[in-house]
């Protein structure tokens, strides 16, 4: 199946290679669009020709859809399980102990797998107050009964990754995933850092801002998106001229180095730091072989510190859409 090979890196602690860039799959939902099944299928065919080996779903993509359309697709395609790297999410308000279970068997059977190879916290359970413990202990148990191979967090803040490992006998926490691109770089400041020294791995959601960062938006022709996006505060004009100096900075770099924006912007995050996995959405096959080409040779020094003075200027404000 595989065509071209991407760039792969190791799980910290183990032998097992994983692509550099993985495929983000909440596009197989209302949320973004992608209800098709067979054209879903076409994105996971290219991305697995591209050499991409790790898929990003979660139980509430398109209320199970995107886990369906996954597992589904996979199955075939005639994919042998350990070809690929399946990541799931459970989110907060499945953390009852007894739903930890439930849900994770529901999970797997959409996906038409065994086990799957990382159970993300989707989120913390902040409107259902469920204690730590009991749920991770439900997880950790699901572990040893060989349902879920790696566990990681999702949009956790550091304090409660402590205490979330600290919960933890037998296993540990391997992978983070976080909002992360050059435009949203909070992750700088504590979470990456904690990614790397504890040797996890950081896995960036809306590595291209939605679509913000592949040049194709500019301040002159800002869509009124029907999706997902519809209140996107990174769209709001307010905030997209702020980001427009970045776009052209980004269509620019493309004309030099050969490379799509969507390329630059990837390139940019996998070299701030080698623990950095971005997992792209793709609506169309040809985003995904383009998503895959981001990886494999790396920027000039200068153009990624251009790069990184223009977007440290953008502010953006998230306190949009309601007043004005
Ligand atoms: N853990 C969490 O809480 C969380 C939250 C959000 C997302 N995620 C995960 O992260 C993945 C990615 O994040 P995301 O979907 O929010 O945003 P994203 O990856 O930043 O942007 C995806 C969108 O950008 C456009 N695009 C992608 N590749 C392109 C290319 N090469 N050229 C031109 N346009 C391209 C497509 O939309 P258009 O063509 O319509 O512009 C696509 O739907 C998701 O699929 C999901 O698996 C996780």
């Amino acid at each position: 199946m595989v065509i071209s090979a991407v760039e792969y890196i190791v799980i910290p602690g183990t032998n097992e290679k994983i692509s550099r860039i993985g495929l983000g799959t909440w596009q197989f939902s209302e949320a973004w669009g992608v209800l098709d099944y067979e054209f879903a299928k076409q994105i996971v065919v290219k991305a697995l020709e591209s050499g991409i080996n790790f898929f990003d779903t979660a139980m509430v993509y398109g209320n199970g859809k995107s886990e369906e359309f996954l597992g589904k697709a996979l199955k075939e395609l005639g994919i042998r399980r350990e070809e690929v790297f399946i990541a799931t999410k459970i989110p907060g308000q499945f953390l009852d102990p007894h739903d930890v279970f439930k849900s994770v068997d529901r999970s797997l059977k959409r996906l038409g797998v065994e086990y799957v190879d990382l159970m993300q916290l989707h989120w913390p359970p902040c409107w259902h107050n469920h204690p730590t413990c009991p749920y991770m202990r439900a997880l950790e148990r699901l572990v040893e009964l060989g349902k879920i191979r790696y566990l990681g967090v999702s949009n956790y803040p550091v304090a409660l990754i402590e205490e979330v490992r600290s919960c933890l006998s037998r296993t540990d926490i391997k992978f983070m995933q976080y909002r992360y691109n050059l435009i949203e770089r909070q992750a700088e400041i504590e979470l990456i850092p904690y990614a790397e020294k504890n040797n996890m791995i950081f896995l960036p959601w809306s590595p291209l801002a939605k679509g913000a960062l592949t040049g194709k938006y500019t301040l002159e022709n800002l869509p009124k998106f029907t999706d997902v996006r519809e209140s996107e505060p990174v769209f709001h004009p307010g905030n997209f001229k702020q980001i427009q100096p970045l776009v052209d900075e980004l269509l620019r770099l493309s004309k030099e180095y050969g490379k799509t924006p969507a390329q630059i912007s990837l390139n940019w995050i996998i070299s701030y730091s080698k623990n950095i996995l971005p997992i792209p959405g793709a609506k169309k096959p040809e985003q995904v072989v383009d998503n895959a080409g981001s990886v494999g040779w790396r920027l000039e020094y200068e153009d990624w510190r251009t790069l990184d003075e223009i977007s440290k200027k953008i502010r953006i404000s998230y306190a949009v859409g309601y007043l004005y």
